[in-house]
């Protein structure tokens, strides 16, 4: 008989267990919610589920070549460890990869491999920052006060509003500057699904470029640029994706890039991601990332190379995913839009990139509703229209903003939902 150990403590809050950074640990808010929806669909109830920044395999497949090298290499035994830094022939995808869309010719030291983007954000907080070091990020956005929650680094945050795009402006950040580390920008933006203006990001820069010169006259450590451009390939309506190092060559030394496959190829699940930057800072990533084993997979790995590398494969598949991912987030601004024009106290970005599509519901105040999650259990309950209030990216005030993500929808289900969001607006108005 199998020793019981199924009444073993479950976490709790004054759990002696853990250290106090674990404790102080905030869960994801996406999550809680995803758990709501899960009850409701449970009891039959049809949810058009805009909460997860993650793809429903039905409606958005990973591309049949990746599907079958995975296959392949396995078949192949792939199977041992990869090195730390990757498997060669993904780095040399990703090295080509980047000269030949983005224009950028990276050693290939400056090129680490990992399960995915995530670890990449961790070791380059963990690389760059020491306890009490402050790192800077503009809010709404995804997961920074997590990551630094866990290095123990000072948070400082910029509040971004919608007349900006909800990117920073140098003017915001610069007072910040002389004291941080780290700056983490994300263009296209999770969760606003909009794009970082040229000119601002190339000033943003030049203002690095400048700090650092001061920096090293002075022997301090630089300020690191930690550009997560995840998905930079999902771009819409002729809003174009830049790079700092474009705009400003002379950034690169203090330049780390987040990518991978998980946003661009419909590929969550696959585990790829990857961080281009200087060698003096991805070998300290290689370094963390190996003690922590957060690679790839060795078959996946072979699999992202062999794909990457079949030009003619990658870009008939970016052409439909794009299409398939605007088809959707324009399906939701016209009904927006529709609605403004007709006089309700809604609004939406017009799409730029990423999956995501930021819509304010101006109710705050209305028919009892004096939060942004309040606004979210409302829809929900009366509309069946599932969405994530910008304080789950940092926000602290209720402006009734909300990320939709369409990743999980299809545009019919779009279609059929809005109308039942158009009532469940009016009943608010009413106070009903
Ligand atoms: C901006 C951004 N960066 C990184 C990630 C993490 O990607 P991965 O699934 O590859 O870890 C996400 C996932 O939602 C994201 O939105």
């Amino acid at each position: 008989m199998a020793l019981d150990l199924t009444s073993l403590p479950r976490p709790s809050r004054d759990d002696t267990t853990v250290g106090t950074m674990v404790r102080g640990l905030v869960g994801s808010e996406i999550l809680r919610i995803a758990a709501e929806i899960r009850e409701l669909v449970a009891k039959g109830t049809q949810v058009c589920n805009l909460t997860v920044g993650d793809f429903s395999p039905k409606e958005f497949p990973i591309p049949t070549g990746l599907r079958d090298q995975v296959g392949v290499a396995l078949q192949a035994g792939e199977t041992n460890y990869p090195p730390s830094d990757g498997v060669l022939e993904l780095r040399q995808a990703v090295q080509r990869f980047y000269e030949r869309a983005l224009g950028l010719k990276y050693p290939l030291e400056g090129i680490l491999i990992a399960g995915g983007a995530r670890p990449i954000i961790y070791a380059t907080y963990r690389a760059v920052l020491d306890p009490g070091d402050v790192v800077v990020y503009p809010v709404p956005s995804w997961n920074n006060n997590h990551y630094a929650h866990m290095l123990g680094a000072k948070s400082v945050v910029v509040t971004t509003d919608a007349d900006s795009g909800f990117m920073p402006t140098l003017a915001q950040l610069e007072p910040h500057l002389s004291t941080a580390r780290l700056l983490c920008l994300c263009s296209p933006l999770n969760p606003t699904g909009t794009m970082v203006d040229p000119g601002a990001l190339r000033a943003i820069c030049e203002r690095i470029v400048e700090e650092n010169r001061a920096r090293e006259g002075r022997g301090q450590k630089p300020l690191i640029l930690m550009y997560d451009h995840i998905y930079w390939v999902l771009s819409f309506g002729g809003t174009k994706h830049v790079t700092p190092v474009e705009l400003v060559p002379a950034i690169a030394p203090y330049t780390v890039f987040v990518d991978g496959i998980s946003k661009a190829f419909a590929a969550t699940g696959v585990r790829v991601g990857w961080a281009v930057g200087a060698p003096t800072l991805i070998s300290r990533m290689r370094d963390v990332l190996g003690h922590v084993g957060a690679w790839a997979p060795k078959a996946e790995q072979v699999a992202t190379a062999r794909y990457l590398d079949d030009t003619k494969a990658t870009e008939s598949f970016l052409t439909s995913m794009r299409a398939s991912v605007e088809a959707r987030l324009e399906a939701l601004h016209r009904g927006f839009q529709r609605m403004k024009d007709a006089g309700l106290p809604v609004r939406a970005i017009a799409p730029q990139g990423a999956i995501y599509l930021s819509v304010q519901f101006d109710l705050v105040g209305r028919d009892g509703l004096t939060t942004n999650d309040a606004i979210r259990k409302r829809l929900l309950e009366k509309a069946r229209f599932a969405v994530v209030p910008f304080q789950a990216f940092g926000l602290a005030e209720d402006t009734g903003w909300f990320r939709l993500s369409v990743g999980a929808t299809s545009v019919a289900e779009i279609e059929a939902a809005l109308p039942r969001v158009e009532a469940t607006v009016r009943e608010i108005l009413a106070g009903k």
